[in-house]
């Protein structure tokens, strides 16, 4: 297949001979709220994630199937959704693994592809090779982490990424595997060296945050702010928080997706600049509940007290600087759109609490007696005491 001319003629030739998908759940009907006429005045498309069951996937694979849209997913089988589990049934779950088999991917075309799986340069590097002349668009999920140490405010989209790390002037010998930021600038490199700037869509989230959330990172607040009584507020009250419900990065992906706007963008909340202080009395919204705030400002006594960070807020010192700075205006001018506070906060809870998490994981959570949560009345304690 040649390379195509433009996106939009490579959607309509492949359309026209009818190639790809055999339509799972052909007629595919709305299965969350979106409007009869906004469905119909979108084109619809062939979607490949390749991930998909975790966190971010689910929310794309729900909205982009209300937009009337077909969605395969590509995952080795083994990790289960646990929000809109009742859309999968609509949708084709092909299985293999990005290490070594990717044969349910073979003679196969989609319109757009998204990568939200990507944990190696390597892989990405296969499947936009693989994929470059059968499908349209190719969506990378990298992340703010790119961007990585944080040294200054007001990152944007142009700001210079980290393509190697720094060798160790100790163990110069030693081949160390990229971090993070590094093999994600990388696969973004591989995916636009595959698809070209005008079919590559780059996202780049802050923490993501809402239902489905596996890393644990930010249930802290939900929990605490559910429960009330002396919350411990670690920080400045001016320092700077940022972060993106999930679900507002899912569905602008598929929003992106249809109208082909190609290029890089960080998918940073909240859509105005917040400070701690804000963060924690929009998020007290959420509950009926009585919580007295015991702010710690003193950077010193957190790190002796082993508290540096409880998602969004990190300490903004040395290498996290800027990270809780960054620009989102390219986004917002894309159509990123945000939820409230107080709903991601209650329905992030309302998630925790649900039978879709299976209890284990919970008690894991809540048991942990390295969290902050579970020191959190002896670190106010220690607190009270130096303050006398
Ligand atoms: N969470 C955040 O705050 C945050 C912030 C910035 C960027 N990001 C990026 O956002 C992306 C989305 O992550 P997510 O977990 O929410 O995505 P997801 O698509 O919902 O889940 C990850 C998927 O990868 C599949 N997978 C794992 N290993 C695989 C393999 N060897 N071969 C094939 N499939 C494999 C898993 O299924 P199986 O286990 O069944 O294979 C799972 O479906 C990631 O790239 C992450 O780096 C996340």
């Amino acid at each position: 297949m040649k390379h195509h001319k433009s996106k939009r003629s490579f959607l309509k030739r492949s359309l026209a001979v009818g190639v790809g998908l055999p339509l799972i759940g052909s007629g595919i009907t709305s299965c969350i709220a979106s409007s009869k006429e906004e469905n119909e005045s979108v084109e619809k498309l062939r979607i490949l994630i390749l991930g998909g069951t975790s966190f971010l996937g689910p929310h794309q694979v729900a909205y982009a199937i209300s937009r009337g849209h077909s969605v395969s997913t590509f995952t080795r089988g083994k990790t289960k959704p646990t929000i809109h589990q009742d859309v999968f049934d609509q949708v084709e779950m092909l299985i293999g693994d990005r290490e070594d088999n990717l044969t349910a991917l073979e003679n196969r075309e989609w319109d757009i592809v998204i990568d939200n799986s990507g944990r190696k340069t390597e892989w990405t590097k296969k499947t936009a090779e693989l994929l470059k002349e059968k499908a349209g668009i190719y969506i990378y999920i990298s992340s703010t982490g790119v961007y990585y140490p944080y040294l200054k405010a007001g990152i944007d989209e142009s700001t210079d990424m980290l393509m190697e790390d720094p060798v160790n002037p100790d163990r110069p010998d030693i081949q160390r595997e990229d971090s993070y930021g590094v093999m994600k600038a990388k696969s973004e490199m591989e995916t636009i060296r595959s698809f070209g700037k005008d079919r590559s869509i780059i996202i780049r989230p802050t923490y993501m945050v809402g239902p489905g959330d596996r890393t644990d990172r930010f249930i802290h607040w939900p929990i605490r702010l559910a429960k009330g009584g002396e919350v411990l507020v670690p920080g400045k009250p001016e320092d700077p928080v940022q972060y993106v419900d999930v679900r507002d990065v899912a569905e602008w992906i598929i929003r992106l997706a249809e109208q082909e706007k190609t290029g890089s963008y960080n998918a940073v909340g909240p859509e105005n600049a917040e400070t701690l202080a804000e963060f924690i009395n929009r998020a007290k919204e959420a509950f009926n509940v009585e919580s007295t705030l015991v702010s710690i400002p003193d950077y010193d006594f957190l790190r002796k007290n082993r508290v540096s960070f409880i998602i969004p807020w990190i300490m903004p010192t040395d290498e996290y600087y800027g990270s809780a700075l960054i620009k989102n205006e390219r986004g917002k001018a894309a159509g990123l759109t945000f939820r409230t506070l107080r709903d991601t906060v209650k329905e992030t809870h309302d998630w925790w609490t649900s039978d879709a998490l299976p209890a284990e994981h919970r008690e894991k959570y809540e048991s942990n007696p390295r969290s902050v949560m579970s020191r959190e009345a002896e670190v106010i304690d220690n607190w009270k005491k130096l303050k006398g």
